[in-house]
């Protein structure tokens, strides 16, 4: 595995790799763990040869979040990504993403979609999540990138940036990967302390028993949020939002929705998780 922090090294890497064939690129954060790993394998299984981006990207994050606190551990993720066999990692500093100050930078916004849930609690947010992704993809032009589930609304962000700005690349979105006891596999887990790692998988137990409610009938989707959210807090989270949407659109369902994702957020102790599920409706 090369790996390289210039754009003009991974631009002479990549070259190389586009001459044998397909290129599949999985954008992250770093502390990877179980669920990068997964996108890297459906990377892998869907190209010829597969780039890693890590980069810890300020303009995502607000000024009161966790940007200094989010944690880095670049030399394990080499290790775990030379072990999959990843042909090139581009961990760029800030100064190669952002060689102007954040301020001057040129944004993407994709209006709308952008400013619910996440985005609400969250301003900015995806504005930053579309714009290092629109630069990254610019840098690596790769013909596949693999997002996880986990988050849903930022894999369709980035699926309506694509779409409208007619970038030449398939999205691909994964399946969230899950600790056995159902929690969702989050870099953001390890600030939970052992009291709250024992409630954390009650999150995903309230949407599975949302989605029996549903399977039993329940069809009143405000209804179903405010259950959820007041399960959720009387287990000791402090909900941020719990809706119940269109799975294409993330508005509320119409006569016409047939798939739908029940999205939430929820604070417990330091940690903001999220999480979702989507089901069939007929
Ligand atoms: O999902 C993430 O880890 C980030 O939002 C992404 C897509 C790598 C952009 O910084």
């Amino acid at each position: 595995m090369k790996t390289v922090e210039r754009v003009e090294a991974l631009r002479e890497a990549v070259a190389g790799l586009r001459a044998r064939g397909r290129v599949a690129f999985v954008p992250t954060m770093g502390n990877l763990h179980a669920g990068h790993l997964t996108l890297v394998r459906e990377a892998r299984r869907h190209a010829d040869s597969v780039v890693v981006s890590i980069f810890v990207n300020p303009l995502q994050f607000g000024p009161n979040e966790d940007l200094d606190k989010y944690p880095r551990t670049l030399e394990a993720d080499r290790r775990a990504l030379e072990a999959e066999g990843v042909d090139v990692l581009f961990a760029p500093p800030v100064e190669v993403m952002y060689p102007v100050s954040l301020e001057q930078q040129t944004r993407v916004e994709v209006p709308e979609i952008s400013a619910l849930y996440c985005g609400a609690s969250r301003p900015g947010h995806f504005a930053g999540v579309a714009t290092v992704v629109c630069k990254l993809f610019n840098m690596v032009q790769p013909d596949l990138a693999v997002f996880g589930k986990k988050d849903y609304q930022q894999l369709l962000v980035i699926r309506r940036m694509v779409r409208d700005l007619a970038m030449p690349v398939e999205i691909l979105g994964v399946d969230t990967v899950r600790e056995p006891d159902g929690l969702a596999m989050s870099s953001r887990n390890q600030y939970l302390d052992v009291a709250e790692r024992g409630i954390a998988p009650r999150l995903y137990a309230t949407l599975r028993a949302a989605a029996a409610r549903v399977a039993e009938g329940e069809r009143d989707w405000d209804k179903l949020a405010d259950w959820i959210r007041t399960e959720l807090d009387g287990a000791g989270f402090r909900t941020d939002y719990a809706v119940v949407v269109d799975a294409a659109t993330l508005l509320p369902p119409t006569d016409k929705s047939s798939r739908l994702v029940i999205l939430v957020a929820a604070w417990l102790g330091k940690a903001r998780l999220i999480d979702n599920l989507e089901m069939e409706i007929k």
